[in-house]
C-alpha cells in the first residue's frame, strides 16, 4: 500500500468511527493502528505483504573498519539485543537472515537520508552517511514490537518486522528539542532518556538551557562559587508566579552536572547522533551568576539566586572588563565540552534599567559612538561573537539579538512569534524557528482546568502538528535561511521528569514530523494512526506522555 491509500484507509476509519457517534451509537470512538507506525512519517513507504522475522541466527553485515558504522552497529546490538537476547554476530558471507547495514552515496544527499528494505531474507539499510543507517535502525525498532524497548530479555516473542521499501529524508537540517534545567533540574539519567527519545524520533539537536536566574547548572572549574553558590536557591515559589502575595516552600533546591558528567552526556548524544548545544545565558537571566560573583553586575549587589519565575533587572554589566573576562573564561570551559559548532549565548529579556544608571555602562556607550541600550547590548553580543569565532564556535541567539543590529555570523532562534524569524532570513541570517504559539511544550496542552498547573497558553497536538516552519513571508532564497524549528521546554511548572515527559509527549512527536516530513506528505488522521503504535513504544519506555481525548483529537483537525 502506498501512503496515499494508506492515509485515505485511516481517514475512511475515522469518519466510519465519528459516524458511529452521530448516530448516537455507543460513544466508542477509535483509531486503528498503522501497520507502520513510523513517527517522523518518511517520505516514501511502499508497503509489502511480508515479514522478516529475527532469531538467534539472524547476522550483520557492515563494514567493520567505519568506526562510526562501528557505532550504529553497537546501537543496533545493545537496543536489539538486550530485548531478543541475540547477539547480532557480524557476518561477510551468509545472505539470508542478515541486516545489511551499507554506506552508499548514491542513496540521497541530504545528511541522515536512508532507504531501508525489508523483506523475508533480509533487511537493507542503505545511506550516505553513518547518521542515516542510525535512523534506518531506529525505523526498524519502530517497527518491531514494542517489547523491544523492554531493558531485559523478553522471553517467546516473535520479532518480526513487515515487509516494506523506504526512501527516507530529512526536510529540515536543524530538528531540534530544548530543556530548561535552571528553574528546575533534572538528573544526568532523565537528560540521557530525553537524548534517546530525540535520537527515536529521528531528531539530532538538543538545546541544554544550563543557566538562569533561578540556578547556575554546569560546573566551571576556574570559577566555582558559580555553582557552589549559584546553583542553589534558597527556597521555590508555590502556585502561579503571576498570583501575589507570593508564597514559598522554604525548601532549599538545586543542583549542577559535573564537568565529567556532561562529557558523558556528550558522548551519549554523540552515539544517537544528537548534538548538543549549551545555552549559557547573557546578559540577561543571570541571577544565579551575579548572585555568585557580584563584582559582574552593574550595582555590585547583593543578589540573590531567584526564588519565584520572571525577569529580572539585574544583568551583567556591559562596561566592566572583568565582565567579558569571565564570559571568556566559562565559554572557554564550555567550548571544551561541547564539541557542536554552535553556543548559545541567550540575549533574551534582558532589561536595560541597570545599563541606565550605571556610568561604566554608560561610559562604554560613548566610547564606543553606540546610539542606545540596544546597541550596547548589540556590542557585548558581537564581542562573544567575535571571541567565540576565535575557537571555531558559532552563536545562537534568541530574537532580541536583532534589537540594535545583529553580529554578523548569528543564528536567530525566532521565540516572539515569527517576525524575528522573518527579518533575520530577510538580512541572510540563519534562523532556527520556535515560536511561542506552536513550538512551547510548557504551555496547557488540553483544557487547563483538566491539567496540572502550567505557565499558561493553548497549544494542542493538533496544531503543532500543522505548524510550517517556513514563514509565507520569505521568497525561496530567503526560506533557506530556515534551518528547522525546535521545541522549548521552559521547566518554572515542571517539576520532574515526569511532568517533563507528560508535557513534550506527544507534542514532540508532532513536532518531529514537523520538521523531518515534507508538507504534501503529511497528514493528520495517518498521524493518528500511526501514533497508536508509537505510544506503545513509549508506553514500554516508561514514558508518562499525556494521551489526549480521541474525540477531541478526530475533530480538532483545523
Ligand atoms: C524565552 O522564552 N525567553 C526565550
Ligand atoms: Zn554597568
Amino acid at each position: 500500500m502506498n501512503p496515499k491509500r494508506l492515509a485515505s484507509k485511516s481517514l475512511l476509519l475515522l469518519f466510519v468511527s465519528v459516524f458511529a457517534l452521530s448516530c448516537g451509537g455507543p460513544a466508542e470512538l477509535s483509531i486503528k493502528e498503522s501497520r507502520y507506525p513510523l513517527i517522523p512519517k518518511p517520505q516514501h513507504v511502499e508497503a509489502q505483504d511480508n515479514e522478516f522475522v529475527f532469531n538467534a541466527n539472524t547476522k550483520i553485515i557492515y563494514d567493520q573498519k567505519n568506526p562510526d558504522v562501528g557505532m550504529v552497529v553497537d546501537f543496533l546490538r545493545e537496543r536489539f539485543g538486550i530485548p531478543t537476547g541475540y547477539s547480532f554476530e557480524q557476518t561477510n558471507a551468509a545472505d539470508t537472515n542478515v541486516i545489511i547495514l551499507k554506506l552508499d552515496p548514491t542513496v540521497g544527499e541530504a545528511e541522515g537520508a536512508y532507504s531501508l528494505l525489508i523483506e523475508p531474507s533480509k533487511i537493507e539499510v542503505r545511506a550516505p552517511q553513518a547518521k542515516g543507517l542510525f535512523y534506518g535502525v531506529q525505523t526498524i525498532r519502530q517497527l518491531l514490537p514494542p517489547e523491544i524497548e523492554s531493558r531485559d530479555t523478553v522471553e517467546g516473542m516473535r520479532w518480526s518486522v513487515p515487509g516494506v521499501k523506504i526512501k527516507d529524508a530529512p526536510r529540515f537540517q536543524y530538528r531540534g528539542m530544548h530543556l530548561d534545567v535552571g528553574r528546575h533540574f533534572f538528573p544526568v539519567e532523565f537528560i540521557k532518556k530525553y537524548i534517546d527519545l530525540i535520537a527515536l524520533q529521528k531528531m539530532n539537536y538538543f538545546h541544554w538551557h544550563l543557566t538562569e536566574d533561578q540556578g547556575w547548572r554546569i560546573e566551571i572549574k576556574k570559577y566555582p562559587k558559580l555553582t557552589q553558590v549559584g546553583a542553589y536557591r534558597k527556597q521555590t515559589l508555590i502556585g502561579h508566579g503571576s498570583k501575589k502575595p507570593y508564597i514559598y516552600d522554604g525548601t532549599p533546591y538545586g543542583g549542577f552536572y559535573t564537568q565529567d558528567q556532561i562529557r558523558e552526556i556528550v558522548d551519549y548524544a554523540r552515539k544517537r547522533f544528537v548534538t548538543i548545544i549549551p545555552e549559557i545565558e547573557m546578559p540577561g537571566h543571570s541571577s544565579a551568576a551575579l548572585a555568585a560573583y557580584p563584582e559582574l553586575g552593574c550595582t555590585g549587589g547583593p543578589y540573590m539566586v531567584q526564588e519565584r519565575w520572571g525577569i529580572f533587572p539585574d544583568i551583567y554589566c556591559a562596561g566592566k572588563e572583568k565582565t567579558f573576562q569571565f564570559l571568556e573564561d566559562v565559554l572557554t570551559e564550555v567550548v571544551d565540552l561541547f564539541p557542536g559548532k554552535y553556543i548559545h549565548i541567550g540575549g533574551d529579556e534582558a532589561p536595560k534599567d541597570r545599563w541606565k544608571e550605571c556610568s561604566l555602562c554608560q561610559e562604554r556607550i560613548k566610547t564606543e559612538g553606540l546610539k542606545d541600550e540596544h546597541e550596547l547590548q548589540s556590542y557585548f553580543i558581537q564581542r562573544i561573537e567575535k571571541f567565540l569565532l576565535t575557537k571555531n564556535r558559532y552563536i545562537i541567539g534568541w530574537d532580541e539579538i536583532l534589537e540594535g543590529g545583529l553580529a554578523p555570523q548569528a543564528t536567530v532562534m525566532s521565540w516572539r512569534g515569527i517576525k524575528g524569524g522573518i527579518a533575520a532570513a530577510k538580512q541572510k541570517h540563519d534562523v532556527i524557528m520556535t515560536p511561542t504559539g506552536y513550538c512551547y511544550l510548557n504551555f496547557y496542552q488540553a483544557d487547563p482546568r483538566t491539567q496540572p498547573l502550567a505557565i499558561g497558553g493553548f497549544l494542542t497536538l493538533n496544531k503543532v502538528y500543522n505548524y510550517e516552519p517556513v514563514p509565507r513571508e520569505l521568497n525561496e532564497e530567503e526560506a533557506k535561511y530556515i534551518l528547522g524549528a525546535q521545541g522549548n521546554v521552559w521547566t518554572e511548572y515542571i517539576l520532574n521528569g515526569r511532568e517533563v515527559e507528560y508535557m513534550a509527549f506527544p507534542r514532540a512527536a508532532a513536532l518531529a514530523e514537523v520538521v523531518w516530513t515534507n508538507k504534501e506528505n503529511k497528514d493528520w488522521a495517518d498521524f493518528l494512526s500511526r501514533m497508536e503504535g508509537f505510544y506503545k513504544h513509549l508506553a514500554a519506555l516508561n514514558v508518562n506522555y499525556f494521551r489526549g481525548n480521541i474525540g477531541d483529537l478526530i475533530r480538532d483537525k483545523k
